[in-house]
C-alpha cells in the first residue's frame, strides 16, 4: 500500500520528497479480518490501550503497582518514547486530557494539559520564504523543521500535580525496555524502509545529518521484522529524567546535546529557547451529545473543535445517523458532510489562541451549530466553500506521521486520554546521537509557506503562520466521555494520524457509543476520511466498490481508495466491565488486569 501523504500541491516537490511525507500510523493492511484477540481484551479493573504491546503493559504494571491513571500514562508515554521512536518521544509534544473521579486532593476534576512544542525566536513568518531557507524539506527534515519540545515538560507537569508516584518507579519500565531491547514489528520497519530510502540516496543525509537514524533506526537499510532494536543512549537519558526531573532536559546535559545537534545541523533554536518552554493547563472543550458529555482538547489542538462541533451539528440535525444503515451512502454522506463545516472552520480560524483570537465561542455556539446541520443536503454534496463559516461573514478567507495516542483507566475510575508526536516518521530525522532519540519536525504543522498545503495536505490560515513562542495548529483530539447517568468515565478515545486522527476518533466514538458496537467491533470497522480540502472522500478498501461507493458518488462525492490511514485506541466501559482495544492498522495491544 503507498504511504504517500498529500504532497504540497502548489510546490515543485521533487519525487523524492514524497517519500518522506509519510506518516507513522501506515501499516501494511492486514488481510482478510483481524483476529479480536489480538488487538482487544476485556479487564475488570483497569486498562491501558496504546499502539505498542510493551507501552501497554508499562502502564499496567505501574497500575497493579497502585499508580492511578497518571503515574500510568506517564510511564506509557516514557515508555512509547523507546518502542515507538518512529511515532512520538520525548524530543516531541502533546496533549493530556484527565479525568479524576473523587480524587482525595482534587475531588472529581477534568482538565487539560498542552505541552504541544513551541516555535523558536529565531523562526518568523516568513522564514521559510528566506532564500537561505529554501531546501524543499526544510520545514520537514533537519535542525530548521524542530519545534521547541515539550513532551518531557508535560510528562513531570502531569505526574508532580496528578500522579502519586516518583519518577523513578515510573519511568522505570522505559530504562528497562531501552536497556533490555525491543523486537521490531512490521511498522517501525515499515516506517524505516520509507525513511531510508530517502536517507540511502544521498551520503551526506546517510553519513553526516541524518546518521543515527540511518544506522540505529534503519539499521542502514537492514531492518527486519523480528530484529532486537536497544537504545542504551536513550536509558542513560531516562536514568537522568528519573534522578534529576525535567530540568536535565531543558537546561542540563541532554539539553546541551539538543541545542549541539540542532547548531550543527543549522537550525536557530537557542538553549534560551529551549529553557523557556512552558506547559499551559487549561479547561477541556465541553460538548453534550448522545447522552454524554465530551471533553475534548481545545486549540491549539483542532481536533478538540472538529469533534465537539461535529458531534454538536449531528446532535442538532433533523437526520440521525442511526435513520440509516452504518456503513450506507446515506449515513457516511451524513457524516462526511458534518465534517467538511469542522474542517473548513479549522483552516480559516484555528491557531494558537495564545497568539490571536480564536472565535471558540462562535463556533460552538448553539445558533451557529444549528445554522450548520440546517445546510445539510440529504440528496448532494455542497458547493466547497459552503461548508464552514458562510461567506462574507467577518474572518478571514482561506489563504492560503508521527504521532502515538493512548488511554488508560484504572481502579479508581481515574481515566487519561493523551495523544503525542513528532510529527512525520521519525519527526524531523535529526537525532540527539548521546541520547539516543530523534527531535519533532513540528515546524510543518505551521502554515510555513502561504498558499502551499502542509504534509498533510491540510490548508490553513495566517493564524497558524509561526512566531516566536507560538504553538502549531495541531489535530490531536485526546477525548473522554463521561456518562450523565453515572457521571463516571464511559469512554476514552483518541488516533495518531495528523488529520485522520479527527476522522477516525469519531468514528470510533459513533461506532461505540451510538451503533452500540463493542470497542473490538468497533475499532476494526473500515473508515473513511474527508478533510474538506482537497474535496475528496477517502475509503478504506472494504467499503469500495459496489452499491456503497458509487451511492457516495451519486450524493456527490469524489471518492478514492487508497484512504490514509489513522491509528486509534479506546477504551469503553459497559456493563461494569472495561473493553480495551487497539487499532488493528498499527500493531497494538492492551493491557490491564
Ligand atoms: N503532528 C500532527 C498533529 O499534531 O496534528
Amino acid at each position: 500500500m503507498s504511504k504517500l501523504l498529500c504532497l504540497r500541491p502548489f510546490s515543485l516537490l521533487p519525487a523524492v520528497l514524497s517519500a518522506i511525507a509519510t506518516l507513522a500510523i501506515t501499516p501494511p493492511a492486514p488481510a482478510g479480518p483481524p483476529d479480536p484477540a489480538s488487538y482487544s481484551a476485556t479487564f475488570e479493573h483497569a486498562a491501558v490501550a496504546a499502539d505498542h504491546p510493551l507501552a501497554s503493559q508499562a502502564g499496567a504494571e505501574i497500575l497493579e503497582k497502585g499508580g492511578n491513571a497518571v503515574d500510568a500514562a506517564v510511564a506509557v508515554s516514557f515508555a512509547l518514547s523507546v518502542v515507538r521512536p518512529e511515532s512520538c518521544g520525548i524530543g516531541g509534544g502533546g496533549f493530556m486530557v484527565i479525568h479524576l473521579q473523587d480524587d482525595p486532593r482534587f475531588g472529581t476534576l477534568t482538565t487539560a494539559i498542552n505541552y504541544r512544542e513551541q516555535c523558536p525566536t529565531g523562526i518568523d513568518s516568513m522564514y521559510y520564504t528566506r532564500p537561505e531557507n529554501a531546501e524543499e524539506f526544510a520545514s520537514t527534515r533537519g535542525a530548521k523543521a524542530v519545534a521547541i519540545p515539550g513532551t518531557v515538560a508535560g510528562l513531570f507537569y502531569a505526574l508532580e500535580k496528578y500522579g502519586t508516584l516518583k519518577p523513578d518507579i515510573v519511568l522505570a519500565p522505559a530504562i528497562r525496555a531501552a536497556e533490555g531491547g525491543f523486537i521490531a514489528d512490521d511498522h517501525i520497519v515499515s516506517s524505516a524502509r520509507d525513511i531510508g530510502r530517502w536517507i540511502d540516496k544521498d551520503p551526506i543525509l546517510r553519513r553526516e545529518r541524518f546518521a543515527f537514524a540511518w544506522e540505529r533506526f534503519c539499521a542502514r537499510g537492514t531492518l527486519k521484522a523480528g530484529d532486537r532494536l536497544t537504545l542504551p543512549e536513550q536509558a542513560q537519558a531516562l536514568r537522568l529524567l528519573a534522578q534529576r526531573g525535567a530540568g536535565v532536559f531543558y537546561f542540563g546535559e541532554i539539553g546541551q546535546a539538543i541545542i549541539a545537534a540542532i547548531q550543527r545541523d543549522g537550525g536557530p533554536m537557542l538553549a534560551a529557547d529551549l529553557a523557556s518552554f512552558k506547559v499551559d493547563e487549561i479547561r477541556p472543550l465541553q460538548v453534550e451529545a448522545a447522552g454524554r458529555t465530551f471533553h475534548c482538547m481545545p486549540p491549539p489542538s483542532s481536533g478538540g473543535m472538529a469533534l465537539a462541533q461535529t458531534l454538536g451539528i449531528l446532535e442538532r440535525s433533523p437526520q440521525k445517523l442511526t435513520d440509516h444503515p452504518r456503513q450506507s451512502p446515506a449515513s457516511i454522506h451524513l457524516l462526511a458532510e458534518t465534517m467538511k463545516h469542522a474542517f473548513a472552520d479549522r483552516a480559516r480560524w484555528l491557531g494558537d489562541p495564545a497568539f490571536g483570537k480564536v472565535p471558540v465561542e462562535r463556533l460552538m455556539s448553539d445558533e451557529y451549530l444549528r445554522q450548520r446541520a440546517a445546510v445539510f443536503d440529504p440528496t448532494h454534496t455542497l458547493a466547497t466553500d459552503r461548508y464552514g463559516t458562510t461567506p462574507g461573514s467577518p474572518g478571514e478567507a482561506v489563504d492560503d506521521g508521527g504521532t502515538s495516542h493512548f488511554s488508560v483507566i484504572d481502579a479508581r475510575g481515574n481515566a487519561v486520554a493523551c495523544t503525542e508526536t513528532i510529527n512525520l516518521e521519525f519527526g524531523s530525522l535529526l537525532c540527539v546521537p548521546e541520547f539516543g532519540f530523534a527531535l519533532n519536525n513540528q515546524m510543518d504543522d505551521f502554515l510555513t509557506r502561504p498558499g502551499e498545503a502542509n504534509a498533510f495536505g491540510l490548508t490553513q490560515s495566517r493564524r497558524n503562520l509561526p512566531e516566536p513562542g507560538k504553538r502549531p495548529l495541531s489535530s490531536m483530539s485526546p477525548t473522554i466521555a463521561i456518562s450523565k447517568d453515572t457521571g463516571r468515565v464511559e469512554l476514552i478515545a483518541g488516533a495518531a494520524g495528523g488529520p485522520r486522527i479527527i476522522s477516525a476518533t469519531l468514528q470510533i466514538i459513533i461506532n461505540a457509543l451510538i451503533h452500540r458496537m463493542t470497542a473490538a467491533d468497533a475499532m476494526a470497522a473500515p473508515r473513511f476520511h474527508t478533510q474538506w480540502m482537497p474535496d475528496t472522500l477517502w475509503l478504506e478498501d472494504e467499503l469500495r466498490g459496489g452499491g456503497l461507493e458509487s451511492g457516495l458518488v451519486t450524493l456527490g462525492h469524489h471518492t478514492a481508495g487508497k484512504c490514509p490511514q489513522a491509528a486509534a485506541q479506546m477504551i469503553l466501559i459497559r456493563d461494569r466491565r472495561i473493553e480495551a482495544a487497539s487499532d488493528p492498522r498499527k500493531g497494538g495491544r492492551p493491557a490491564g488486569y
